[in-house]
């Protein structure tokens, strides 16, 4: 029996539009999470002082948890046959990441991480909803992702509060 392509769901050859649609939001995702990855690099390293230890500690724990979703971004653009893009592509956004004048201000680094967090939170949404009818497998993956976002961005909106009630 000769091999057939599948008629339903996002593989199916009448989907191929909306496949290219999700990846080129798969690829937008991925080159998110790696800016991400070299900016928590730099702001778990940077910060100085005595308050800086819980910024820099967290920001360190999320460095591989925002890899593993590059990664998962990564694999999700494959499996959509599409190509998981270069390095000379990437063009950098994460403007309220880069290192503050003074390495001991911490709410430039906590607005900095909101910022981004809320920016994937956003592009993650808008990503959900194009998988909505047809792509089910995408749709699940990011809505795990979206989770640990939200969850980034809360933590680092009660850190934000506690150094406003603190100065
Ligand atoms: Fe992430
Ligand atoms: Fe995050």
């Amino acid at each position: 029996m000769a091999a057939r392509a599948t008629t339903r769901g996002v593989l199916s050859e009448e989907q191929a539009e909306k496949r290219e649609e999700i990846i080129a939001l798969l690829t937008r995702a991925y080159w998110l999470e790696i800016e991400t990855v070299m900016s928590y690099v730099a702001n778990s390293i940077n910060p100085d002082g005595v308050r800086a230890q819980e910024i820099r500690e967290s920001l360190e724990a999320d460095i591989s948890e925002e890899l593993g979703h590059a990664r998962q971004f990564a694999e999700r653009i494959k499996e959509l046959h599409g190509i998981v893009p270069g390095s000379l592509e990437f063009r950098a956004e994460q403007s309220g990441l880069q290192p503050p004048e003074s390495q001991t201000y911490l709410v430039h680094v906590i607005e900095g991480v909101i910022a981004a967090e809320t920016g994937a939170i956003e592009h993650y949404n808008q990503l959900i909803e194009a998988t909505d009818p047809g792509d089910w497998a995408t749709q699940d993956l990011v809505i795990g992702i979206l989770r640990d976002e939200e969850r980034h961005l809360r933590l680092f909106e009660r850190f934000l509060r506690e150094f406003e009630a603190a100065t």
